[in-house]
């Protein structure tokens, strides 16, 4: 039987399609790139903000006339919003013709569901909270179908997460924060080196607090945890997404600084930057513990690229508080920035705070803080000029199918002409200079292909 995944979400969804991919396809089943040619629809869903939500249920409407045309087709929902209060409930009644709803504690339990469905015709509801070890990842009878010849991979360190911001509906949808052992992971990241993955990106709502609930014998932080991980062979580049600022110590600073192998990139998330605004939203900061630790990561690591993300129209925020996070944005000079609107979550504590914030101020906030990043994020760009960084390839530039396109250590996008006289492919290590900067990108030229020193210096 062929299957088809649409995806909405954020890496973790990402990951966990991959994954929910390989493991259909070791059970016999084949993935193909159109819903029409499916006899299974899987759509794996987000709820972080009402967007993602929308994305996803007119995704499912328009799907409904491809269930009309074939009636075998079996229709699957899953993800974090199913796992939100009455929602399966709401799907079940409103949209009939979706077979398996499932949530995000139970997705390895999916080729059992679609056979069972497949047998007797009746629909599956499976949002219930099981911690049972049977989470998904890369295992030898799925990693090559997983990887499909790609040189990076995702892994999971911890899943959940107990911080509970105000405006956030994550932990509610993904469970308290559970660390993988650390044991667990290196043997998955061994066994994608095996196959050929050069970077590795650590998975976790809060990556920084992972090991903090795992039993003594199995005791270990993020720290140690990155430095193993900077052992496994054939790993060239780590990363990780994503870091509270709360937990992220001066110690694993200095480990990261001493470890090459550990991307220059620090995503720092700061949401707002207005104290009051910040204890609302429960982030356990204040501005001047963000300034510092900025200040220390750049006196560490001087080449440390820094992004964030931030929410304008948190309940509340006022014009004054707003303007605050300007001029902190302007003083923290990040290297770029993910901006949101807020967005109400029902079940959340800020979605019962008084005053919410009118659409059209969110919308003019918003543009107002893209205008000042933008800003900011070309003249860093500019600064990187007449530079030459190593760029790991990605593959052919999308607009340009002549350029090949690929990302510094610090997660930025390079596009330069493809060498006529080497051939290139993705996860080769190559050294670019910049020729061109604009806000979202960068344009360079090869300087010369170094695979041999890069076993030594990256
Ligand atoms: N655990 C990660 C990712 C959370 S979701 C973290 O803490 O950074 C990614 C981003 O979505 C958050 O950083 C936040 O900026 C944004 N976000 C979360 N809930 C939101 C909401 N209700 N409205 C708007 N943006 C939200
Ligand atoms: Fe949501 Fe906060 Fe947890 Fe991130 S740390 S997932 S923003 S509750
Ligand atoms: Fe969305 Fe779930 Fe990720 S709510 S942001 S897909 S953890």
């Amino acid at each position: 039987m062929q299957f088809y995944i649409q995806t909405f979400g954020c890496q973790m969804n990402e990951n966990d399609s991959r994954l929910l991919a390989s493991l259909l396809q070791s059970n016999g089943y084949t993935e193909v790139d159109a819903p029409e040619k499916a006899g299974v629809i899987i759509i794996n869903t987000c709820c972080v903000r009402e967007n993602a939500e929308n994305k996803a249920l007119g995704y499912l409407g328009s799907i409904k006339k491809l269930y009309e045309e074939d009636r075998s087709r079996i229709i699957v929902i899953c993800g974090c919003m199913m796992q939100q209060k009455g929602m399966a409930e709401t799907i079940k009644s409103k949209y009939r013709y979706v077979k398996i709803i499932m949530g995000t504690f139970s997705a390895s339990r999916l080729p059992e569901y679609i056979a069972e469905v497949s047998a007797t015709g009746r629909s599956i509801i499976d949002v219930e909270e099981h911690y049972d070890g049977t989470e998904l990842k890369h295992t030898c009878a799925t990693v090559e179908e997983a990887l499909d010849g790609d040189y990076k991979a995702q892994v999971n360190i911890s899943y959940g997460c107990n911080n509970f911001c105000s405006y956030c509906i994550v932990p509610y949808v993904r469970g308290r924060e559970r660390s993988r052992s650390a044991a667990d992971i290196l043997e998955e990241i061994q066994l994608l080196a095996e196959y050929g993955v050069k970077e590795v990106q650590l998975l976790g709502q809060n990556v920084n607090s992972y090991g903090k609930d795992l039993p003594e014998e199995q005791a270990c932080d993020f720290a140690a945890l990155l430095a193993q991980v900077c052992q496994v062979p054939g790993i060239q580049r780590v990363r990780y997404m994503t870091s509270h600022p709360r937990d992220f110590s001066r110690h694993l600073v200095d480990v990261i600084q001493e470890n090459p192998k550990v991307c220059r990139h620090f995503h720092l998330p700061l949401q707002a930057g207005c104290d009051e605004l910040l204890q609302r939203m429960n982030r356990g900061y204040t501005t001047a513990y963000y300034g510092e630790l900025l200040s220390y990561i750049r006196s560490r690591v001087p080449d440390a690229v820094v992004t964030t993300d931030l929410i304008v129209g948190f309940p509340g925020e006022t014009e004054e508080q707003f303007r605050q996070t300007l001029d902190f944005i302007r003083e923290c000079r990040f290297d770029a920035a993910y901006t949101f609107i807020y967005s109400q979550r029902s079940g959340t504590p800020a979605a019962k705070m008084p005053e919410q914030i009118p659409e059209d101020v969110k919308k003019d906030r918003l543009q107002r803080l893209m205008d000042v990043q933008n800003e900011i994020s070309l003249e860093h760009n500019r600064q990187m000029l007449g530079k030459i960084y190593e760029v790991m390839v990605e593959g052919l530039s999308k607009n340009n199918k002549s350029m090949l396109s690929g990302r510094t250590e610090g997660n930025k996008i390079v596009v330069f002409p493809a060498p006529e006289d080497e051939e290139l492919h993705p996860g080769d290590c190559l050294k670019v200079r910049i020729t061109g900067a604009h806000t979202w990108n960068l344009e360079g030229e090869l300087v010369s292909s170094f695979e041999s020193v890069c076993e030594t210096e990256c």
